[in-house]
């Protein structure tokens, strides 16, 4: 097996309960091609390699969309996946945006149930809190080498089994705020969701990681004093007089997650907003989350600013326990799906 590729995890040989976030390649991946104006059929491929120019407009100009969601085992054996339809609008969404083709709902729906059945053994069992992480990708594979859009895409879709983002599940941890880089520009990129967002992120991630800090908190680019997203999540908090509250912004991935969990704190009776959150209201909030399909509910226990910090305590929250177990019951089949959020395969 080699550790750079993934390769060689039969899934007999997976430690289900101990899988964490980490690359681990599967049976096949599923590709079609778009070329003078349509898709290919979609394919199944045994191995997770690509060959394209070397001139692919992906490689050069960061022509290239992604997305991530997940397949879960429910209680009943059943496989089901969550609110696919939301990760397709929103890759359309990042497409139309940096010149790429749409990938039609529906043939999408195919790709996804068909990659999903090809690797039914690599989705992790009912109850050991993993999931099969579903990544689609858009890329620009035509060559160029002015900058201009390519003439020829590749859909991908690739999955792998996957754990808990951060070691703990539900257990707190601490944030530092970045104030030194900003992950996008005001009237950039932020909302979409574009591989250029990530490489902005990698050095202060790894600078707050050698501090010790697992997670980092980005402020709105334009004034530093909004609260924006995390890395890789969306942030929102439980203010102390119970209303759920996450950022509005230009500059911030919508993430499905958070929409979900506006849903569900609606149902269980709180009053939520989506609006600009100031940095000084984190003096008047109780809990602190942080959302998105790999991190799911991931609870911050302290949010470091270079003057200030401020503490949620080292325990997860009653209502962000309440609001995680809702969202994970729902995904595998312990509560009803009263929203239609669930796909079946
Ligand atoms: N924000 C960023 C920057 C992300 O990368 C993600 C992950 O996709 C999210 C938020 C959460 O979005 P979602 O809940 O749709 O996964
Ligand atoms: C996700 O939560 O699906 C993401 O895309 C975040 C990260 C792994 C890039």
């Amino acid at each position: 097996m080699s550790e750079i590729d993934g390769l060689g995890m039969k899934p007999a040989n997976l430690d289900w309960a101990n899988m964490g976030f980490g690359y681990v390649a599967t049976r096949s991946h599923v590709r079609m091609t778009w070329m003078d104006g349509r898709w290919s059929e979609p394919e199944l491929i045994n191995e997770p390699y690509i060959k394209m120019s070397i001139a692919a407009t992906c490689l050069h100009y960061g022509q290239e969309a992604f997305e991530g969601l997940k397949a879960f085992r429910c209680k009943d054996g059943s496989v089901k996946v969550f609110r696919p339809w939301e990760n397709i609008r929103r890759m359309n969404n990042t497409a139309d945006y940096i010149l790429m083709p749409q990938v039609p709902e529906e043939l999408y729906l195919k790709c996804i149930s068909m990659v999903v059945r090809d690797n039914l053994d690599y989705v992790p069992p009912y109850g050991t809190g993993g999931s099969l992480y579903i990544r689609p990708l858009l890329i620009g594979t035509g060559a160029q080498i002015g900058v201009s859009p390519a003439k020829m895409f590749d859909f991908i879709i690739l999955v792998t089994p996957v754990g808990a983002y951060y070691k703990g599940g539900l257990t707190p941890v601490e944030a530092l705020v970045i104030t030194d880089f900003d992950r996008a520009a005001p009237r950039g990129t932020g909302h979409i969701k574009v591989g250029g967002n990530y490489a902005a992120s990698l050095l202060p991630s790894k600078k707050a990681k050698e501090q010790h800090y697992p997670i980092t908190l980005f402020l709105d680019p334009e004034t530093h004093t909004y609260i924006d997203e995390f890395g890789t999540s969306n942030f929102f908090a439980i203010t102390k007089d119970n209303k759920y509250i996450t950022p509005k912004s230009r500059s911030i991935l919508p993430s499905i997650t958070n929409m979900t969990l506006q849903q569900i704190a609606k149902d269980i009776g709180l009053t939520v907003e989506c609006r600009p959150v100031n940095k000084a209201e984190l003096a008047d909030v109780k809990e602190v989350g942080a959302c998105g399909t790999a991190v799911v509910v991931t609870p911050i226990s302290k949010i470091v600013f270079p003057e200030k910090t401020y503490d949620f305590g080292e325990t997860c929250g009653e209502t962000l326990t309440k609001l995680y177990e809702n969202v994970t019951g729902i995904q595998t089949g312990e509560l009803p799906d009263r929203h239609g959020w669930l796909f079946d395969i």
